[in-house]
C-alpha cells in the first residue's frame, strides 16, 4: 500500500491514481489519519493536474460511501433531488420544493449553508421565525411521507468527506475544479438517497464556471458520473451573469420565494422554477412530458396549491406559516438606503459576485463558517440588464442593521452595476437545456 505522501507525489507529477489510491485518500482523510495539510496539498495538485474520468468516478464513489447513506425507500414514488452549482440570490429551492411537492413529486432534500458570496438555502429557511432545519432522520422521513416535502441540514455523518474537503477547498482556492466539483455534488446526491437528480449548472460572473464551455463540460461530466453511479441526471445551463430575481439576502429572498409561489414573482426566477420544476415532474414520472409538467406547475401556482404546500411545509418544520400571507412577520432591517445611478445610461450587465459581496458586507453572508448572519440584511435590485436608467434613479436598496457597513456596500454595489452608453440586450436565462 502506498503512503499518503507517495499518493500526493503521483498527482504532483501529473500521474494517474488507481481506485485503491483514491479510496485510501478519502478514507484516511475522513478518519483523521491524513491531516488537513496533506489533503490541501493533494487538492492543489488535483486542481492543477486534473483528474481523468476514471479518477473522478472513483473519487465520487469513495466520497459517497464515506459515511451513512440515506434510505428514502419508505417514501413512495421516484425521489427527485435538485442541485444548483451555486450563485447569487438563487432562491429556487425555496420555490421548487413546495411547488414540485404540490404536484405530487416527493422532495426530501438536504441543503447547505452559504459560504463566501453565495447564499445558502438553510440560512434562508432559518430566517422564517421558528423554522428548524435539524430534524431526526425518522421525523424527517415521516414528514415527507405525510406532506411530501422536507428540507434539512446536511447531517455530519452523510458524506463527511465532502464536508471536510469542501471546507478546505474553500480556503485553499481549489473550489473551481471540474473533477472536484463533480465529486462534491454527485457524492452528496448519491449519499442523500435520491433516484433522479436535476442540476442547475450556473454560468457567468456570479458562478464558479465563468465561461459557457467550462459549464458545458461540467454538465456533461456530472451527467456521466451520475449515470455511472446509477442516478438519472438532467442538467440545465442557466445564466448567473446577473443575480436571479431582485432580492439578495435571507429574509428578502424568502419574501421573493413567497411572491413567486403566489404567482407574482420576478419573471426570471419564475421561469427558471417552471423549467427546472418541469424536469423534476418528468423525472418523478408524474407528467408524461415537459409541456404537461409545465401546465401542472402553472396550475399549482394559479390555484394556490403551491403556496398552501409552502404553509404546510413551514408549519411542519416549526416555522410561523403566517409569513406566507403576512411577509412583514419576517425580520426587517432598521436601515434602508438607496444606491442611485450617478449618470444616465443602460444597464449592460452585473458583476454578480460583487452584488453578493455587497450583500455580505451588509450582514447577509458569512466570511468564515462560524460567523453569524443577519436574516434581515441584504439588498433589493431595482434594475436588470437591459434597463434604461437616468441619473439619480435607484439601482438598489440596501437593507442592514449595521449603518457602518453602508459605505462599503454602496461602493461595491455601484461598481457591480455596469452602466453603458448603448442599449444592451438582457442575457438569455438559459444557455442550454
Ligand atoms: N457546489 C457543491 O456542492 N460543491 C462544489 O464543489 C461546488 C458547488
Ligand atoms: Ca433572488
Amino acid at each position: 500500500m502506498r503512503s499518503i505522501e507517495e499518493i500526493i507525489e503521483i498527482k504532483r507529477d501529473g500521474g494517474v491514481h488507481d481506485v485503491a489510491d483514491i479510496r485510501r485518500l478519502v478514507d484516511a482523510f475522513v478518519s483523521g489519519e491524513m491531516p488537513d495539510y496533506q489533503m490541501a496539498a493533494w487538492l492543489m495538485a488535483a486542481f492543477i493536474r486534473g483528474l481523468d474520468s476514471d479518477e473522478t468516478a472513483a473519487l465520487t464513489e469513495a466520497m459517497a460511501h464515506s459515511g451513512r447513506t440515506v434510505d428514502l425507500s419508505s417514501i413512495p414514488g421516484v425521489k427527485v433531488d435538485k442541485h444548483s452549482t451555486g450563485g447569487v440570490g438563487d432562491t429556487t429551492t425555496l420555490v421548487l420544493a413546495p411547488l414540485v411537492a404540490s404536484c405530487g413529486v416527493p422532495v426530501a432534500k438536504m441543503s447547505g449553508r452559504g459560504l463566501g458570496f453565495t447564499g445558502g438555502t438553510l440560512d434562508k429557511l432559518e430566517s422564517i421565525p421558528g423554522f428548524t432545519v435539524v430534524l431526526d432522520p425518522d421525523a424527517f422521513l415521516a414528514q415527507v411521507r405525510d406532506i411530501g416535502v422536507g428540507v434539512i441540514a446536511q447531517s455530519a455523518d452523510v458524506d463527511p468527506a465532502d464536508k471536510k474537503m469542501y471546507a478546505l477547498r474553500d480556503v485553499t482556492a481549489t473550489v473551481p475544479s471540474l473533477p472536484l466539483i463533480v465529486g462534491s455534488i454527485i457524492s452528496k446526491k448519491v449519499a442523500g438517497g435520491a433516484d433522479a437528480i436535476v442540476l442547475d449548472v450556473k454560468v457567468g460572473s456570479g458562478a464558479f464556471m465563468k465561461s459557457e464551455d467550462d459549464a458545458r463540460a461540467l454538465a456533461a461530466e456530472l451527467t456521466r458520473v451520475g449515470a455511472l453511479l446509477g442516478k438519472e441526471v438532467t442538467a440545465v445551463l442557466t445564466d448567473m451573469d446577473q443575480p436571479l430575481g431582485h432580492a439578495v439576502g435571507n429574509a428578502l429572498e424568502v419574501r421573493e420565494a413567497i411572491d413567486t409561489l403566489a404567482g407574482r414573482g420576478p419573471a426570471d426566477l419564475t421561469e427558471l422554477c417552471l423549467v427546472l420544476g418541469a424536469k423534476m415532474l418528468v423525472a418523478g414520472r408524474v407528467a408524461a412530458d415537459e409541456s404537461e409538467a409545465r401546465s401542472a406547475l402553472e396550475d399549482a401556482i394559479a390555484t394556490g396549491a403551491a403556496i398552501e404546500k409552502f404553509r404546510q411545509w413551514v408549519a411542519a418544520q416549526g416555522g410561523d406559516a403566517r409569513v406566507a400571507d403576512e411577509p412583514e412577520l419576517l425580520a426587517t432591517a432598521t436601515f434602508t438606503e438607496a444606491v442611485v445611478a450617478e449618470h444616465a445610461g443602460w444597464v449592460t450587465g452585473f458583476d454578480a459576485e460583487g452584488v453578493g459581496r455587497a450583500a455580505m458586507a451588509l450582514g447577509a453572508g458569512r466570511a468564515r463558517q462560524e460567523d453569524a448572519i443577519d436574516p434581515a440584511a441584504g439588498l433589493l435590485l431595482a434594475v436588470k440588464t437591459g434597463d434604461r436608467v437616468e441619473a439619480g434613479d435607484t439601482l438598489a436598496v440596501l437593507h442592514t442593521n449595521m449603518p457602518e457597513s453602508i459605505a462599503e456596500a454602496r461602493e461595491r454595489l455601484s461598481a457591480a452595476v455596469r452602466l453603458g452608453d448603448a442599449p444592451a440586450a438582457p442575457p438569455p436565462l438559459f444557455h442550454e437545456v
